[in-house]
Parts: structure tokens; C-alpha cells; sequence
């Protein structure tokens, strides 16, 4: 059993930087860079140059508009790799209720109905509540903060994110001292995602879940935008959750619910193959998962010959999450 189907050549390796740029919401994000460093373009603009281009001691303010979000510069940005352009994170997907292959959720969630949309905060909370995302977006200042993005099907991206700590969203909920875990359920319209059928084994909506101190770390993004601008449909649009240092499935997209419970939830790929997918799914080259080896990856949006990276433990977030893990047999809890 795996996710989809065993990864695609993306037809985006060949774009070329001209094609990459055509993106206007892209070229304002590079306008933003104060030196001409920008005019090099993203395949080339390195981390630490975005995270120069993005601190807000050498940024005008962002032209504002529907995609563009006000952003600021954010510590807990990874540094020094390059970017996986837009054109890459934006066309090799996977959103299931869309479709299976990679480029079907670019071409099929354009009618997912992002606007207006509702969070809902159930279960161990003092006061059960709904969020609209004009408020989500107004919590806190939105970060541009960029992660390593890697997928259990070996395949790995460095995608600069939008969005604050789910942990200062969790406290806004409220939760009792019971809530142990945190569930988050995906929006599901089978009239919309005509796709999900494609799948017949997942069991809709897309659930998944965290234990409550995975959740709190500060490192879990409540995740509203990419490169500077709200979330394309096809990556989880107006809001989804990111995790840096767990496989993607981890991350749900397009979320309509949040439940604190006290016992730990099921979980889409989990209840799928459970010998394959376990509830934690940390990043773990030492534990492979069929059919892949989990030992290295594959950088999506480089040359075929600069694409092979070694996998790190905890996707390299080892300093800031290995705590979280302490005693625990992480061959056994994977
Ligand atoms: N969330 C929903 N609702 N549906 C999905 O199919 N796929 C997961 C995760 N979140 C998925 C989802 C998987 S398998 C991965 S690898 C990541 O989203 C992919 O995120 P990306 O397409 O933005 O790279």
C-alpha cells in the first residue's frame, strides 16, 4: 500500500526561469527584495537571501491586494537551501479529493469554495466555537517562514510558508486540561472533490491528528500562505496545518475543524495501512516504509543530477522536537 502513485517526473524540472516568472503574485513577492539580488529569481534567490528579502528592516510593505499577504520576518525560518519554485509547490500535489496524480489538484480544486470559510473549535474546550478566517487571519502577524517539506513517497521540497504558531491558536480555544490530542478534519464536499472517488479506500473527510505537545510546538504552522501570498487551492487553501519534521500527510489541508480530545485520534493513512503509516510519522531515515526507502529523497524543482539529498532525522528539526520523543522507541512509536 502506498500514497498515489509512485512519483512523476514533473514536467515543471524543464521550466524554465522566463515561464517561472510569468506569475505576477511572484514577481510582486520579488519586488519586495531591496537589492537587485532579486532580479536573479527565485531558482536562485537562497534561503538566507529570501529571509534578507522578507525582514522587514529592508521591506516596502506588500502592495495589498486579494493574494497578498502582509507578512514579516521570522526566526524560525530555515536557512541557507534553495527554494523549490512556485510553479513546482503549486503543480506536483497531493490532495486526494482532487484527484491522484500529482498535477490533477492544479487542475481540479479551482472551484474549491475558500470564501466565506469557518474553523470549528469542538470537543475539550471550555467553550465550543467558530473561527471565520478573516479572524484567523488577524490573530497574529503572519511569518513568512520557510520549511523543509518532505513526503513519505521520498520526494522533498523547501517551500517558504505564511502563518503563525498553532500553539497561539490553541490558546485562543481554550482547551480543558483532558485534551490530549488535537484532531483536525478537511473540508469534504463529494460534489466539489468530484476526484475522492479516485481513492475509494480513504475514508473522507481527510482526518488527522498531533498529540497536544506536537501541536503546542512552536515550530506547528497554522499555515494561511506561500511566498507571499494566500495559499493556491491545490495547497490546502485559506488554511491548513504544517509540520515541518513529520511526512506531509501529516500536514492536512483546506481545514473546517479542530476537536481536542483525550484519546489519540485515527488518521487517514493510519487507518489505511497502519503497518506503513503509524500515528506519529516522524521523519525517520532509519525506518523504511514500502515502497520506498526513506534514507534519501528526491529535491523537487532541481536538475535530475542535483536532486538526490540524505534524508535527516526529523527532517533536520531534530534541536527543537527531539524532546518531544524522549524514551520513546521510535521504531516501535513511527
Ligand atoms: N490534506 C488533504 N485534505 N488531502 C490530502 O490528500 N495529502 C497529504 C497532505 N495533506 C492531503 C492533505 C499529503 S500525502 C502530503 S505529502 C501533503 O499534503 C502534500 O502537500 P503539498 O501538496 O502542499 O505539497
Amino acid at each position: 500500500m502506498f500514497i498515489g502513485k509512485p512519483p512523476d517526473i514533473p514536467s515543471s524540472e524543464v521550466t524554465s526561469e522566463s515561464e517561472y516568472l510569468r506569475f505576477e503574485g511572484r514577481r510582486r513577492f520579488l519586488r519586495r527584495a531591496a537589492t537587485g539580488a532579486a532580479a536573479l529569481g527565485a531558482a536562485a534567490l537562497g534561503a538566507d537571501r529570501l529571509a534578507a528579502a522578507i525582514d522587514p528592516r529592508t521591506t516596502v510593505l506588500a502592495e495589498s491586494n486579494d493574494t497578498q499577504l502582509k507578512t514579516v520576518y521570522s526566526p524560525l525560518t530555515t536557512t541557507g537551501e534553495r527554494l523549490t519554485p512556485f510553479y513546482d509547490i503549486t503543480h506536483y500535489n497531493n490532495f486526494y479529493e482532487f484527484g491522484v496524480s500529482k498535477s490533477d489538484p492544479a487542475e481540479h480544486a479551482g472551484d474549491l469554495p475558500t470564501r466565506p470559510w469557518t474553523v470549528r473549535v469542538e470537543g475539550a474546550v471550555k467553550k465550543p466555537r467558530t473561527f471565520g478566517i478573516e479572524d484567523l487571519l488577524k490573530l497574529r502577524p503572519l511569518e513568512d517562514r520557510v520549511y523543509r517539506h518532505r513526503c513519505v513517497e521520498a520526494w522533498s521540497m523547501v517551500i517558504p510558508w505564511v502563518g503563525y504558531s498553532l500553539s497561539e491558536f490553541i490558546k485562543q480555544c481554550d482547551p480543558l486540561p483532558s485534551a490530549k490530542y488535537v484532531e483536525f478534519l478537511s473540508y469534504y464536499d463529494a460534489r466539489v472533490e468530484r476526484w475522492s472517488h479516485q481513492d475509494a479506500t480513504i475514508n473522507w473527510p481527510y482526518h488527522e491528528g498531533l498529540r497536544m505537545d506536537e501541536a503546542m510546538n512552536e515550530l506547528t504552522l497554522l499555515t494561511f500562505g506561500l511566498y507571499g501570498q494566500v495559499l493556491p487551492n491545490q495547497d490546502g487553501a485559506p488554511v491548513r496545518i504544517v509540520v515541518p519534521w513529520k511526512y506531509g500527510f501529516k500536514s492536512p489541508k483546506s481545514i473546517v475543524a479542530v476537536r481536542f480530545v483525550e484519546r489519540q485520534p485515527r488518521t487517514t493513512w493510519n487507518d489505511q495501512s497502519p503497518e506503513e503509516y503509524g500515528f506519529y510519522s516522524n521523519v525517520n531515515p532509519n525506518v523504511d516504509r514500502v515502497p520506498w526507502s526513506q534514507k534519501t529523497e528526491r529535491r523537487i524543482g532541481l536538475p535530475f543530477y542535483d536532486q538526490l539529498r540524505t534524508t535527516l532525522m526529523f527532517n533536520g528539526y531534530g534541536n527543537q522536537v527531539a524532546y518531544l520523543y524522549k524514551g520513546m522507541n521510535l521504531s516501535k512509536y513511527y
